[in-house]
């Protein structure tokens, strides 16, 4: 293994496959495992050092398959559990880790737990695995409290008996097809633990936690008692209910024992990064992070700031002192299957970065500019960083699918308000022409915009000015620099260098990291000079004069 060095993690790149869109090898339309293991060679060569798999369980996928049925069997149009073995094994030939998606907060409404406690009556041990309650007022009719699904409409939904008659509620902070698990259930803590372990045992590196801060709930279930809130934020609330609970840390602790565990096998101890969505301001994300609990979580602070200097300068010392605080790296995040694509983000005017997909223009071009301007930043800064399939490409959020497309669940559940995420979940185009661009032999899943055609793997392969060749170029300068890889003479991890702030314009980002390396980011609008006995490693655009133009970034070899 390439990357063999125990504390990969704390300055690994990690590229995040969504199977179900990044390579079909069985011409079904729909990615699969055989997809991954045709392109594993392609990462290796992109120079990532990990792949985050999202889930590939069997699950009857109302969730993108983050409503999971059995958490130990893969489903059947991504493959068989041998295939995943291989794959893992295949992965590690190469150098790259592999982190898998586990999903404690809930299973699917066909996993074997919910089947029993459907079938078991009130008050009865199956039911106490998830949270079934009776409903208030007359005939029970209304729903136990008064929590939102984060997908819209009541987090409740009642059942009904074999006859129809209505009887219990059950909560699904997501889906009605995700029912929420009770974490205060030690059977709920042992199952999990076990999971863990029956994927460790095939040499997966680590876990991504889904919804990392939702699994402790209030016991008495209180009403929250407001309706507006955007749910996949942070809570605006202390002492929220049912997210950022400091019942979750417990959980945590006894997964860092059950993955230290490993510490004397081939793959070392192994690492778990949590999706956190917590309230910034209050410091709660370095709460996960401390010494015996998680490894890494994602860094949503940052992907939140607009393409303003001053903004993610802030997000930038923030992050970096509060981790410090509890001796975790940082990680940064552009783009994920959950939010919109950052070449759209960033080609939106500044007061709508946040606004739903589709509904605001777009200046594509620019977009991508500061994308590209923004990788080189991403991928300088202290810690780790990761990488969401296509980013790579350049690709934009498809804002046009056919709304007979949308395959999302807040489409519906947002009464055709909100078109959801699929936008950012297009299956990847690889080379060639339509029907699939590569991605497979049949029409994908997502139709790909037919522009794609000029943005594939194999279009941009040896054009020297394109995006992917910014990625493999730029993931090349970082393994090779012990200042930002933290790799020694011996290719071991070290410690990487301090970021330390250069004084600069009010809308120019510059820092150091060691006494030899630089990265400066104009966000501005005028040219910034750059010191001129610096040698240029790589820059996002060229760079005329030796100027610095807007919306540039580079990174220079500086004599100190
Ligand atoms: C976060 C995942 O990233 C998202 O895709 C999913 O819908 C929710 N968690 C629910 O599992
Ligand atoms: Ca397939």
């Amino acid at each position: 293994m390439s990357n063999s060095s125990p504390n990969w993690w704390r300055t690994g790149v990690i590229y995040q496959i969504y199977i179900r869109s990044f390579a079909d090898g069985n011409g079904d339309g729909i990615g699969d495992i055989a997809g991954i293991r045709s392109r594993l060679p392609y990462l290796a060569e992109l120079g990532v050092d990990a792949i985050w798999i999202t889930p590939w369980y069997v699950s009857p996928m109302a969730d993108g398959g983050y409503d999971v049925a059995d958490f130990r069997a893969i489903a059947p149009e991504f493959g068989t559990l041998a295939e995943a073995e291989e794959m893992i094994a295949e992965a590690h030939q190469l150098g790259l880790r592999v982190i898998l998606d586990i999903v404690p907060n809930h299973t699917s409404d066909q996993h074997a737990w919910f089947k029993e406690a459907l079938a078991a009556d009130p008050g009865s041990p199956e039911r106490a695995r998830y949270w079934f309650r009776p409903g208030h007022g007359p005939d029970g009719a209304f729903p136990p409290n008064d929590w939102r699904s984060v997908f819209g409409g009541p987090a409740w939904t009642r059942l009904l008996d074999e006859e129809g008659v209505p009887e219990e509620w059950y909560l699904h902070l997501f889906a009605p097809e995700q029912p929420d698990l009770n974490w205060s259930n030690p059977e709920v803590r042992r199952e999990f633990e076990d999971i863990l372990r029956f994927w460790f045992d095939r040499g997966v590196d680590g876990f991504r936690i889904d919804v990392a801060h939702g699994m402790d709930k209030h016991p008495a279930l209180p009403d929250i008692g407001w309706d507006d809130e955007e749910l996949l934020a942070e809570p605006e609330i202390a002492d929220h209910p049912h997210w950022d609970r400091d019942g979750v840390h417990d959980i945590y602790r006894s997964w860092r024992a059950v993955a230290e565990s490993y510490a004397g096998t081939p793959e070392g101890a192994r690492v778990f990064v949590a999706e956190a969505w917590v309230r910034t301001e209050a410091n709660r994300l370095a709460r996960y992070l401390r010494p015996d609990e998680l490894h890494t979580a994602f860094n949503f602070d940052f992907l939140k700031r607009g393409w303003d200097a001053a903004q993610m300068r802030a997000s930038v010392d923030h992050t970096l002192s509060s981790l410090n605080e509890v001796g975790a790296p940082p990680t940064w995040v552009l783009s994920n299957h959950d939010v919109i694509r950052h070449v759209t983000r960033y080609g939106r005017a500044a007061e709508d970065i946040a606004k739903p997909a589709g509904t605001v223009p777009v200046d594509v071009e620019l977009g991508r500019a500061r994308a590209r301007a923004a990788t080189l930043l991403m991928l300088s800064l202290p810690g780790g960083a990761y990488v969401y399939q296509g980013e790579e490409l350049g690709l934009a959020e498809v804002e046009d699918l056919p709304v007979e497309a949308l395959q999302d669940p807040i489409w519906e559940r947002s009464g055709h308000k909100h078109r959801g995420r699929d936008g950012c979940r297009v299956p990847l185009p690889w080379s060639g022409e339509e029907p699939a661009l590569g991605f497979g032999d049949a029409q994908p899943w997502l139709p790909q915009p037919a522009e794609w055609k000029e943005l594939t793997v194999q279009a941009q392969t040896g054009d020297p000015n394109s995006v992917l060749s910014l990625y493999r170029q730029a993931l090349s300068v970082r393994r090779s620099l012990a200042e930002l890889s933290g790799a020694s003479a011996s290719g071991q991890a070290g410690i990487e260098a301090e970021l330390v702030w250069r004084d600069s314009d009010a809308d120019v980002l510059a820092f150091d990291r060691g006494s030899s390396f630089r990265c400066v980011v104009n966000l501005g609008s005028e040219p910034v000079e750059l010191p001129a006995d610096a040698e240029v490693l790589l820059a996002s655009a060229p760079l005329p004069d030796g100027k610095l133009p807007n919306d540039t970034s580079v990174w220079l070899r500086i004599s100190s």
